[in-house]
């Protein structure tokens, strides 16, 4: 990864290469962390970041169900963002705040540790490769279903829910693949280990409801805005693992693969084998929105 030079830390901007925790903090130890993964997009007014308010809303969320509770106000937190993108002179990039239990007693019980905050930022292109967001990428329904909420609580971005989404992936990548689709406990369609998908049929767009799984996605929210905007129509409903295979096109949405579209699902081309006509146009209307080029959404940036 690129380095850059400060890091925010419980109220403090650190150099980068001393943000740092104590071995025997809690959120190693056990996945107790909550974190977000937003993006800032280069636009003609300097850098904006994509729907801050909804991500930050998710991160407060996430930690009240781990009881978990940050001391410093979300609009705190917003400033220490725009702050920090400025302090690192990031045009564009990645911006990762996670909450974590820290160093205080050791065990499971967490309530009398602190819930410590830092957030990085730094440039990072697209996560699947330039080709991938043009073509398509090839998928892998995995082996590893996706956790279920009876388990640990698929909408919190909780670290250790992660740990089912490594598995995915490395499986996936072992199998010469670029990514996992994850099937749920009943064996539908949830989503992939760090992103929604969406699937296209007869014109319009669906993809799994919050129950199969599906993280509340802030970038498939804005998918569907942008989609319903063009008059597409969009479903929630569970989707089967054959369905995918007939699909007209299928697409990926989340903050760190944008909007990817599907190529391939175990073997089976989808559609003409590359991106699909209706994901091409919700694809450049979501970036040219990101990057500032359409006043109608300018309610989704901050700009910095
Ligand atoms: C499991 C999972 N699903 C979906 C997403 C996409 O969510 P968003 O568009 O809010 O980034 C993410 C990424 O945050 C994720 O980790």
């Amino acid at each position: 990864m690129e380095k850059c030079k400060k890091i925010w830390m419980n109220g403090e901007m650190i150099d980068w290469d001393k943000a740092q925790v104590h071995i025997l903090t809690h959120a190693l130890h056990y996945g107790t962390s909550v974190f977000e993964g937003i993006r800032c997009y280069e636009t003609e007014k300097g850098p904006a970041v994509f729907r801050l308010k909804e991500h930050i809303d998710r991160l407060f969320a996430g930690c009240h169900a781990y009881r978990m509770k940050i001391r410093h106000p979300k609009e705190e937190l917003i400033s220490a963002i725009c702050e920090l993108i400025k302090e690192n002179e990031l045009k564009s990039g990645y911006i990762r705040p996670i909450a974590y239990v820290g160093y205080k007693e050791m065990g499971l019980f967490p309530l009398n540790n602190p819930t410590d905050v830092a957030i990085a930022v730094w440039p990072w292109g697209t996560y699947l490769g330039e080709e991938g967001l043009k073509n398509g990428i090839r998928c892998k329904v995995s082996s590893w279903l996706r956790i279920d909420s009876r388990i640990l609580p698929p909408q919190v971005k909780c670290s250790a829910n992660y740990a089912n989404s490594v598995l995915a992936k490395i499986e996936a990548l072992d199998c010469g693949y670029n990514e996992a689709i994850q099937l749920n406990l009943a064996g539908f369609v949830a989503e992939g280990p760090g992103e929604n998908i969406f699937l296209v049929k007869n014109g319009a767009l669906i993809t799994p409801p919050e129950d199969a799984g599906a993280l509340y996605g802030i970038t498939a929210q804005s998918a569907m805005a942008i989609a319903k905007d063009f008059g597409i129509e969009c479903l929630k409903r569970n989707l089967l693992r054959e369905e995918l295979f007939s699909a007209d096109e299928l697409f990926f949405t989340g903050t760190a693969v944008e909007i990817t579209p599907i190529r391939e699902v175990d073997g089976r081309v989808i559609g003409e084998g590359t991106r699909g006509e209706i994901t091409r146009k919700i694809q450049e209307k979501f970036f040219e929105v990101a990057k500032g080029k359409d006043p109608s959404y300018h309610s989704w940036l901050t700009f910095v």
